[in-house]
């Protein structure tokens, strides 16, 4: 059973989630605690942003132990019981998986610095000498995502003027060399021992990452040396191959490629089940762009028979409540594309806290934790914010401690379970969308050949669109005045209708 094609899955980022033991931080019991809401909320899997051994550098994409919890989280019995409740609850769990780095405290990494030039310790990552005199310019100009140069050189050593070390994220994760038959193998390893615990797969960070055009290997992507490089596909082939030796399991990557056509490599019948489209989360709150992203993505996934997968929002951008305007519009907007989203053929991801719409926080420069923010770029952390559940409890029932980011006051009226008490409620709005989703005879496709979706002509600043084969219907106004509802009957609307005409800012489906 592909089970995934269409699932919805929830992102849990953990350190925002629940807090169960006081110390400010979300934790594995946590979410255990909140599973009877995420049942209630309607998602048929979790993600787990990294529950993985870390200094936190990169809130736990740093990692020291692939295969073991770090304290922060729990532990391995708190993951084995949260897997086995989540099942119970008829909820399955995917974890996220970081292969193109480690952190720079991984056993891996010290024994390298400990190590001479050219020794196989240093072979595991990319060591490279400087350039100019006594090599203090880094081998190449390559940036890091997280701004500055991607290489860093390591501290002084006594045989020498000492090598510089890649890294495509923050000096404290340096990048895995996969030419390295030994970062192949650890990699498999990791998987067999998160599928045998029963994990039901994962999402792949940078998953565009891992092979580099380096030493002259030639050029295979448009423009970018560091990503989306041909070898890159033989390890997506490896990860396949082990998962299906396990029935169900899923492989997600985050795949960072705007080209079509490079993109749907990912998601070839021998690599990655699912591929998250980043083009919709990047879309202005506009019909045309919205309707571009939509065709670019279901254009290169229907090239190879993949189902698509659709994100507005997670860990890393801002949130579409603050993102597509400011104050009412901003949520409303959100709420009509949550509406876009989860009409759309394919898997979706939900960010914790979007189906409360969330805005992002506004923090003092002396909150914010990320890693990014101290390298001069816009911190992430307004995204990042603990999860209101209750406005009466401290930290809205968050933890009993300190959150380890503040939450904001405006936060007190979006806690879950006020929100639970109102139909008119953002996450009334989610429930009821990811039910009729679920259950609602117009979202059942019998499977056919030809295009997921039929465009409908609309007035211009809108779209509306149709699943092939069903009778649910999308439109969306993203113009400034009202315009006509499309024909059929009105299943859900993001907001009041206007005189039975479809507002500015509104989303409706009908059947
Ligand atoms: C992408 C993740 O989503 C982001 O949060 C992280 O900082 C980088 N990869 C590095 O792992």
């Amino acid at each position: 059973m592909q089970w995934w094609r269409d699932a919805v899955f929830y992102q849990v980022y953990v350190p925002s989630f629940t807090d169960s033991d006081g110390d400010g931080i979300g934790d594995l019991q946590g979410i255990r605690g909140r599973l009877g809401y995420l049942e209630l909320l309607g998602v048929d899997a979790l993600w787990l942003s990294p529950i993985y051994a870390s200094p936190m550098v990169d809130n736990g994409y740093d990692i020291t132990d692939h295969r073991a919890v770090d304290p922060v989280w729990g532990d391995l019995d708190a993951v084995d019981e949260l897997i086995a409740d989540a099942h119970a609850h008829g909820i399955r769990v995917t974890v996220d998986l970081v292969p193109n780095h480690t952190s720079d405290q991984h056993s891996w990494f010290r024994a390298a610095l400990a190590s001479p030039t050219g020794s196989p310790e240093r072979d595991r990552y990319h060591f490279r000498p400087g350039q100019g005199v006594g090599g203090a310019e880094p081998p190449n100009s390559w940036r890091s995502v997280f701004g500055g140069s991607a290489w860093t050189r390591e501290p002084a050593r006594d045989e020498g003027p000492g090598e510089w070390f890649l890294h495509l994220f923050s000096p404290a994760q340096p990048d895995l060399n996969w030419t390295n038959l030994e970062v192949w193998a650890d990699l498999d390893k990791t998987l067999r021992f998160w599928l045998d615990r029963g994990v039901d797969g994962f999402r792949i960070d940078a998953a565009h990452g891992m092979c580099k055009q380096l030493d002259g290997t030639p050029p295979s992507s448009d423009d970018d040396p560091r990503f989306d490089q041909d070898a890159v596909h033989d390890v997506h082939r490896m990860i396949r191959a082990t998962l299906d030796h396990y029935p169900e399991r899923v492989a997600i990557g985050a795949v960072g490629v705007r080209n079509a056509t490079r993109f749907a490599r990912y998601v070839r019948q021998d690599e990655l089940h699912l591929a998250v489209d980043t083009q919709l989360a990047a879309s202005r709150f506009d019909a045309e762009e919205v309707r571009a992203a939509i065709e670019d993505c279901l254009n290169a996934v229907g090239s190879v028979g993949a189902a698509a997968s659709w994100l507005l929002s997670d860990h890393d951008v801002s949130r579409p409540a603050s993102r597509y305007g400011a104050g009412p519009v901003g949520t409303a907007r959100a709420r009509a594309m949550a509406l876009v989203q989860l009409a759309l053929p394919g898997a979706a991801y939900l960010y914790n806290g979007d189906e409360l719409g969330l805005p992002d926080a506004d923090l003092p420069d002396e909150a914010r934790r990320d890693a990014v923010w101290h390298h001069g770029e816009d911190s992430r952390d307004g995204c990042r914010v603990p999860q209101p559940w209750e406005a009466d409890l401290p930290a809205y029932g968050f933890t009993t401690g300190e959150p380890w980011l503040p939450i904001p006051d405006d936060y007190a009226v979006l806690g879950a379970a006020e929100q639970l008490e109102d139909t008119g409620s953002t996450l009334s709005l989610y429930r009821r969308a990811l039910e009729l989703r679920r259950e609602h005879p117009g979202f059942q496709a019998p499977p056919s050949p030809g295009p997921a979706l039929e465009w409908f002509g609309a007035p211009p600043g809108c779209l509306a669109f149709r699943r092939t084969g069903t009778t649910l219907v999308c439109a969306l106004n993203t113009s400034p005045a009202p315009v006509p509802l499309p024909p059929g009957d009105p299943l859900l609307v993001s907001g009041p209708l206007d005189d039975g005409m479809l507002p500015p800012d509104t989303a409706v489906w009908l059947a």
